[in-house]
């Protein structure tokens, strides 16, 4: 499944990068983002639910998506790829970086996670930035395209807003700070299930490749990832990570 090179090479890296995209949580029954406007939420674009202006011009309609998106990753599991890797993480000090907004990572047992696009169980005002803690997400799925009334700021009383990165934002800078020395100081990134299309995100193996790092990537298409891999695994992540893992004897 994974040749005697690339397990040789993951066996001798010393600092490993993990950078997860939407491919990883795919098999856990999250859309990659992409796929993610299902029925009724299909009418609208991307930018017109995940933007700063989207949520300016109809705060009901946005936090309506992003309840309907926590709501649905309450009912999903974590798949054998992220267990695989918090199991890796155990005897190993993997050092995670993932574009998922998901906690998948976390909850197969990953630690210290860099979430470089935010995190869908977090919140903050939209004004005054003041964190806002969420409730438990619906535990049954709000309708598609229903509206809900986003929870006001407790300081300022301004609407809270998903603690994610939306198009058109900055990331986080201590986030960014944080791959990018991760990135740079690691002899290995394993890009796993990822397009490699949006910027800086898309950087890390770029980043890690400068400083002499190898990348592999686990992806079963193309990608723009290609072009910077030493190594294509072109498989499901969530079959080719337990495999991995075994090899290395850390299952
Ligand atoms: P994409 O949806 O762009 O790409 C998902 C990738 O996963 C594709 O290259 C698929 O071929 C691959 N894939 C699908 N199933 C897989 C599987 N079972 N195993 C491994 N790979 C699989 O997702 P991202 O690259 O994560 O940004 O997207 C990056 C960012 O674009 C997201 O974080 C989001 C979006 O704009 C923000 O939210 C800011």
């Amino acid at each position: 499944m994974v040749s005697e090179p690339i397990l040789n090479t993951i066996k001798a890296a010393r600092r490993i990068v993990v950078f997860s995209g939407a491919g990883l949580s795919a098999e856990s029954g999250i859309p990659t983002f992409r796929d993610d406007l299902v029925g009724l939420w299909q009418q609208y674009d991307p930018e017109e639910l995940a933007s700063s202006e989207a949520f300016a011009k109809d705060p009901e309609l946005v936090w309506g998506w992003y309840e309907w998106r926590r709501s649905r990753l309450a009912q999903a599991q974590p798949n054998a790829g992220h267990i695989a890797i918090a199991q890796w993480q155990q005897h190993y000090p993997l050092t995670i970086v993932t574009q998922n907004v998901d906690n998948l990572h976390e909850r197969a047992g990953s630690y210290s996670v860099i979430h470089m696009h935010g995190d869908l169980n977090k919140a903050y005002c939209s004004q005054c930035k003041h964190p806002h803690p969420l409730v438990a997400a619906p535990a049954n799925l709000p309708p598609e395209g229903a509206r809900i009334q986003p929870p006001q700021c407790e300081l300022c009383q301004n609407w809270v807003r998903p603690g994610v990165v939306w198009f058109g934002e900055s990331l986080i800078d201590a986030d960014l700070r944080a791959a990018i020395y991760a990135a740079e100081n690691c002899d290995l990134v394993l890009a796993i299930g990822t397009s490699g299309v949006v910027q800086p995100a898309a950087l890390i193996p770029y980043w890690a490749k400068e400083k002499g790092a190898i990348v592999i990537q686990i992806n079963p298409n193309e990608s723009a990832i290609d072009v910077v891999s030493d190594f294509n695994v072109r498989q499901s992540a969530a079959k080719v990570l337990p495999f991995i893992v075994q090899a290395m004897g850390y299952n």
